[in-house]
């Protein structure tokens, strides 16, 4: 069990620009900040599922990226005063604008609180660097690591395995029990001007690294020795007991997330859970308090809550949220519950948009996912071409009748049974005062056209002509359309009607 802070309730997704969410925070109360924002903010609904077609001239870009360091920059300095004198902060960027960020962040965090560029890795080849293109292949991402102040910041030192190669050139001796090991170099470093002790080891006289009493123990033990005849006394490393190399800025053994792997969310900004696990397990200990602000399908704090950490996100997007929570949910077997997380147990998701007057607001994406979602559905993902359908629901019947189907495949090896995946009815969603007769019509267009004898509609209200149209097409094909309205959805009245 995680235990909650004192200061700050963690273990919550806030629904919310961060600028608004983290000024209700206090000063100096998280001990590790990931970010990992997109690069052009106001369009962040594109960028979240995915850019197509990105090609702006260099004027587009350069303006974008003023108005991105503009937008990012108040969000900053909020993230530099939460962050403990003794906390890190992990800023997540590529290309397009890091050498920018690094510049508003000198001026945030300051100069001396800059510890590390760290370059990630993220694909091995990219349509980029094919022929034809004038450039280098871009693939790697920018991490740009920053600490609070204090020099007593958390550090676990991580070490990556030695390769072949290293172990071949480095560790080419092997000892009469056939143990790999290197010669290492024993004299002090500075000689007497940094203290060095001096005298004779082994017939030699010198400056040395440890003090008489304790190189007169290593000798003993067999690991201090002449390697060869006339050489100065050398220390034994052996590579069993090597922790690897300490890891260094360039990280290259992390792969991204693959659209097959199980980690998967299907979005392409989705981090690899192996990278956060390798920050928060750098910068953090148990118990620490992780804070990702633009937290998107919640990675950091998936990795935070398996490394016992205690964690804090933020989304603007109520459908990130929403896919945050079913990943805990899956993932971290945590529960969404208000009595199990004020015992400790479970998490919460804050300031959803819940009235009528919040969601007109939503932009339209949003508000489509918000009400497939909502009705228990999936949505659809792509915006563009979506013919009309913003999402499916696959009734629970369909899931029982797959469940036979699979218990029946068990008992019939060999017989093949993809029905369930062709029973799903259709979600619309208009952000609407009224929905009219014409948008039934082009509904019913879209039910016909894909063979669906049920289908849902989802409005804030319907002109009478669209209701009597849903009625007058049932009478005439025995297709039903369920007009829904959002004070329904709200009012979670829909329960008879998804039946
Ligand atoms: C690149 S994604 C983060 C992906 C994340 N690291 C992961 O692995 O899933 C950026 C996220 O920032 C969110 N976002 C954009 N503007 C925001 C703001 N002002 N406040 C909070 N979140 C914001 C977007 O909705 C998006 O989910």
């Amino acid at each position: 069990m995680t235990r909650r802070s004192a200061l700050i309730d963690t273990r919550v997704i806030y629904c919310g620009d961060c600028l608004d969410q983290l000024a209700g925070l206090p000063n100096h109360c998280v001990d590790l900040i990931y970010i990992d924002p997109p690069f052009n903010s106001n369009r962040n609904y594109e960028v979240f599922w995915g850019e197509t077609k990105e090609k702006r001239s260099f004027e587009d870009r350069h303006a974008s990226t003023q108005a991105y360091i503009e937008f990012m920059r108040p969000r900053c300095v909020q993230l530099a005063r939460v962050l403990k004198e003794t906390g890190s902060f992990y800023y997540h960027c590529d290309w397009h604008a890091s050498h920018y960020v690094k510049v508003m962040l000198d001026q945030i965090f300051g100069e001396n609180n800059f510890q590390n560029e760290i370059v990630w890795k993220r694909s091995t080849a990219h349509t980029d660097a094919r022929q034809g293109s004038k450039h280098f292949g871009r693939i790697h991402d920018v991490l740009l690591f920053y600490t609070g102040g204090s020099q007593d910041y958390p550090w676990n030192q991580l070490y990556q395995p030695l390769g072949e190669e290293y172990i071949r050139s480095h560790y080419s001796q092997v000892d009469e029990e056939g143990r790999r090991f290197q010669w290492d170099n024993l004299s002090g470093p500075g000689a007497a001007a940094k203290g060095n002790p001096y005298y004779e080891v082994l017939g030699v006289k010198g400056y040395w690294r440890y003090s008489k009493e304790r190189m007169d123990k290593l000798i003993a033990e067999g690991r201090v020795a002449i390697p060869s005849k006339g050489a100065t006394p050398r220390y034994k490393r052996y590579l069993d007991e090597s922790k690897g190399l300490a890891l260094q800025s360039v990280w290259d053994d992390l792969p991204p997330v693959n659209s097959q792997a199980r980690e998967s969310q299907g979005y392409p900004t989705q981090k690899p859970i192996a990278l956060l696990d390798r920050i928060i397990g750098a910068s953090s200990n148990p118990g620490d308090i992780v804070l990702d602000a633009f937290c998107g399908c919640g990675t950091a704090l998936i990795s935070a809550q398996n490394l016992k950490r205690q964690w804090i996100g933020i989304d603007i997007s109520p459908t990130s949220c929403r896919v945050v929570a079913n990943r805990l949910r899956k993932e971290c077997a945590l529960r969404e519950n208000e009595d199990l997380w004020r015992a400790g147990r479970g998490f919460i998701v804050r300031d959803l948009p819940r009235s009528e007057a919040e969601l007109r607001k939503i932009p339209p994406f949003e508000f489509e996912n918000w009400a497939v979602i909502a009705l228990g559905g999936i949505p659809n993902k792509a915006q563009v071409g979506d013919k009309g359908i913003d999402g499916r629901i696959y009734p629970v019947s369909a899931i029982e009748h797959r469940r036979d189907a699979a218990q029946r495949r068990e008992r019939e090896a060999g017989a093949r049974e993809l029905g369930f995946m062709d029973q799903w009815y259709p979600i619309q969603v208009k952000q609407k005062d009224k929905t009219g007769r014409p948008d039934i019509d082009s509904f019913e267009a879209v039910m016909a056209r894909e063979d669906r004898t049920k289908g849902f509609f989802v409005s804030f209200d319907y002109s009478s002509d669209a209701l009597t149209e849903i009625d007058r097409y049932f009478r005439k094909s025995g297709n039903v359309i369920v007009p829904l309205t959002v004070k329904e959805i709200l009012d979670e009245q829909i329960a008879q009607k998804l039946a």
